[in-house]
C-alpha cells in the first residue's frame, strides 16, 4: 500500500555547494577551522586549487551544471597570492561571472568570493555558513543549460 502523494514527507531542501579553496591560504583556513573544532554546515564540498587564479569560468559553470546551488571561490587576500597575480585575476572574473549568471537568469548571489588566509579558521566558517544560509534562502537551482 503506497501513501497518497500528500503524506509522504519530504525531506528538508539542503543546498549543494562546491567551495574552490587555493591550496595556500583558504585550503589551510578551511583546515584550521577542522583542527580547531568550528563547526560550519557540512554542505560545502572542497575542491582544492593550487590558486583561485586557476578556478575558471568552465569550471564554476561545470559545477552549476552538475547540480551545485551554490559556488564559492575562496582564495589568498589580495597582495598574499604565492602566484602573485593570481587572484587579482579572480576578483576580475567572478563579478564577470555574476553577472552572466544573472543574464542566463540565475541568481548572482549563488556564487560567491571571499579572501580567507590560513590564519583564519573562523572566518572560513562565518563564510560557509552565511553563504549556505543565502543558497538556503533562494532555493534549488533550476537547470542550467552548458555544452562542451
Ligand atoms: Fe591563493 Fe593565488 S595562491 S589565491
Amino acid at each position: 500500500m503506497s501513501l497518497p502523494e500528500s503524506n509522504v514527507q519530504q525531506p528538508p531542501y539542503e543546498p549543494k555547494i562546491i567551495g574552490f579553496l587555493c591550496n595556500w591560504c583558504s585550503y589551510a583556513g578551511a583546515d584550521l577551522a577542522g583542527t580547531s573544532r568550528l563547526s560550519y554546515p557540512p554542505n560545502i564540498r572542497i575542491v582544492r586549487v593550487q590558486c583561485s587564479g586557476r578556478v575558471s569560468p568552465e569550471l564554476v559553470l561545470k559545477a552549476f551544471h552538475e547540480g551545485a546551488d551554490g559556488v564559492i571561490v575562496l582564495g589568498c587576500h589580495i597582495g598574499d597570492c604565492h602566484y602573485i597575480d593570481g587572484n587579482h585575476r579572480t576578483s576580475k572574473r567572478i563579478p564577470m561571472l555574476r553577472q552572466l549568471l544573472a543574464y542566463a537568469g540565475i541568481e548572482p548571489d549563488r556564487l560567491r568570493l571571499e579572501w580567507v588566509s590560513a590564519a583564519e579558521g573562523e572566518r572560513f566558517a562565518t563564510i560557509v555558513k552565511e553563504f549556505t544560509e543565502t543558497v538556503r534562502a533562494l532555493g534549488p537551482i533550476k537547470q542550467v543549460m552548458v555544452t562542451g
